[in-house]
């Protein structure tokens, strides 16, 4: 068989780490083809070099096609055949559809840009991918579901053969993966190649046909969906057996120490949600994305309007007209929206956790540099974030790691009721052990914790409740002893009378 793609002996050393060291990827037409590794392990960062986004070091060979491959930037990609749909493409939100779909390839006339012939072009595009927007609407009122697809849209029309998905499903809503995956499925007839990003396991063998796997810039080694299943990649991808994927530690349960009754928001995306949890325990919030999950939170943790509800923390009614009013109780909030957990990209890791830590250390009187430095050193061991130092930019760790930043940056508040929005999504299946084991530890410590995840066996393995969530209201709660797969997944699927 022939490749479309070929990437032989790829490096990359950035300062102080070597992020690919001889890498191979071989991809044939028609094929969906999975990169998984640990987080850090060098995926995005072989797809930048794909991209021409990143220069690869010498002795490594790409050939597309057959032909030598060597382009110096997105644009001469696309132009080659290769397309990249990324979470982050931060696309120009003033831009219309038609215009994000022809930028830099525009129709012209006379030398002019034939706007008219790029809209009726456009419109044409999108009726084909079966999308309801205007090629007229500017990018900034799509969803994340409907620009990716616009993406798509782009790649099918400069007839792309290889179409690169950097976790493509990280913020879209189930029902829009399945549209997503069903547009894999019609370029796959077409012979495309997809090269597929993803940490889910499930989606891994729902969509995917061969997998290789990388382990800290190595290559492990290349092979069918058919003949992996779980167990085995992750052995691959980790270096070692892991049986326990949601190891759950014991706890004694104490009193109720948080209460949300009777939750409406002004929008009325949240009707009348009211959860508790009390010491010691892990109560899971599930349901579809979409459901009202993290609106509800937002809700709770003064970011929107409420128009009724109370909010109760260690028996206390809480006014809450800001999250200032209840981080100030104990209360932390992590969720992976940056605006709101407050990471600093271009600050480095230490800046990022000890930023915490400092008024921590303030409030004992001195500021020591070095104390804060400890601390930052203790979490970076601690959720095993992968960087040189704690001096390294937190823009060059590698998403899942940015994550782990966010969440010690939170623990360090040493919070004592911890609401955790997707807490490990964008992180590989060693590390998300890591953080299981790490909320164990805190509701051992008599904290309490509350999980909203979108993959219900994580919810089964490490919660003690669950409450679901369906169309902004609440559709059941069920005690360990009641999880099953199905049940919840009826609950979630409950619609609003
Ligand atoms: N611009 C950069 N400067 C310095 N180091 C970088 C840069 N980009 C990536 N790295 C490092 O290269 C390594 C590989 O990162 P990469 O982003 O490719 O990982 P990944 O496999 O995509 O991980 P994840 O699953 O977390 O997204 C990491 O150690 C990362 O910190
Ligand atoms: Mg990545």
């Amino acid at each position: 068989m022939d490749y479309i793609l070929e990437m032989n002996n790829i490096s990359k050393t950035f300062p102080g780490v070597k992020a690919l060291d001889g890498v191979q990827l071989k991809v044939k037409p028609g094929e969906v083809h999975a990169l998984m590794g640990e987080n850090g392990a060098g995926k995005s960062t072989l797809m930048k070099i794909l991209m021409g986004i990143y220069t690869m070091d010498e002795g490594g060979e790409i050939r597309f096609n057959g032909q030598p491959y060597h382009v110096h930037n997105p644009k001469e990609a696309m132009d080659t055949g290769v397309a990249m749909i990324h979470q982050e493409l931060n696309p120009i939100l003033d831009m219309t559809v038609y215009e994000n779909i022809f930028v830099g390839r525009e129709i012209r006339k006379y030398g002019l840009v034939d706007k008219k012939a790029e809209i009726e072009e456009a419109k044409k595009l999108i009726a084909d991918s079966g999308l309801h927007v205007s090629p007229t609407e500017t990018l900034r009122n799509l969803t994340v579901a409907q620009c990716q697809l616009i993406e798509i849209i782009k790649a099918i029309s400069v007839n792309a053969k290889v179409i690169v998905m950097d976790e493509p499903t990280a913020a879209i809503t189930d029902r829009e993966v399945e549209l997503l995956f069903g547009h894999i499925r019609k370029l796959k007839e077409k012979g495309v190649a997809i090269i597929y990003i993803s940490h889910r396991m499930d989606e891994i063998f729902a969509i995917c046909d061969n997998v290789t796997v990388y382990r800290d810039g190595q290559y492990i080694g290349t092979g069918t969906t058919q003949e992996l299943d779980e167990a085995a990649l992750i052995k691959m991808m980790v270096g070692r057996e892991i049986t326990d994927v949601f190891p759950k530690l014991e706890a004694e349960i104490g009193e109720t120490i948080f209460e949300a009754k009777h939750i409406v928001r002004a929008d009325n995306k949240v009707r009348d949600v009211s959860i508790s949890v009390r010491r010691g325990e892990i109560l899971g919030i599930g349901g579809l994305v979409g459901a009202g999950r993290s609106e509800l939170v937002e809700g709770i943790f003064g970011m929107h309007k409420l128009s009724g509800g109370e909010i109760y923390v260690k028996g206390k009614k809480i006014r809450v007209s800001s999250p200032r009013d209840i981080i100030k109780e104990g209360v932390a909030l992590i969720t992976e929206d940056r605006k709101v957990t407050g990471l600093n990209l271009s600050g480095t890791v230490n800046d990022n956790i000890s930023m915490v830590a400092i008024r921590k250390t303030l409030s004992g009187g001195l500021y020591s540099k070095t104390k804060a430095r400890q601390v930052s050193s203790e979490y970076i061991g601690k959720l095993k974030i992968k960087t040189p130092s704690g001096d390294q930019i937190v823009n060059n760790l590698s998403g899942g790691n940015q994550q782990k930043v966010v969440i010690a940056k939170w623990l360090l508040n040493d919070p004592d009721i911890i609401i955790m929005d997707e807490p490990t999504r964008g992180i590989d299946v060693g590390a998300k052990r890591d953080i299981y084991l790490l909320i164990g530890s805190l509701v051992q410590e008599g904290k309490a914790v509350i999980i909203i995840s979108s993959e219900i066996p994580e919810l089964m393995g490490v919660c003690d409740r669950i409450a679901v969530m369906a169309e902004g209201h609440l559709s059941g709660e069920l005690d360990r002893s009641q999880f099953s797969q199905e049940t919840i997944m009826t609950l979630a699927s409950d619609i609003a009378v």
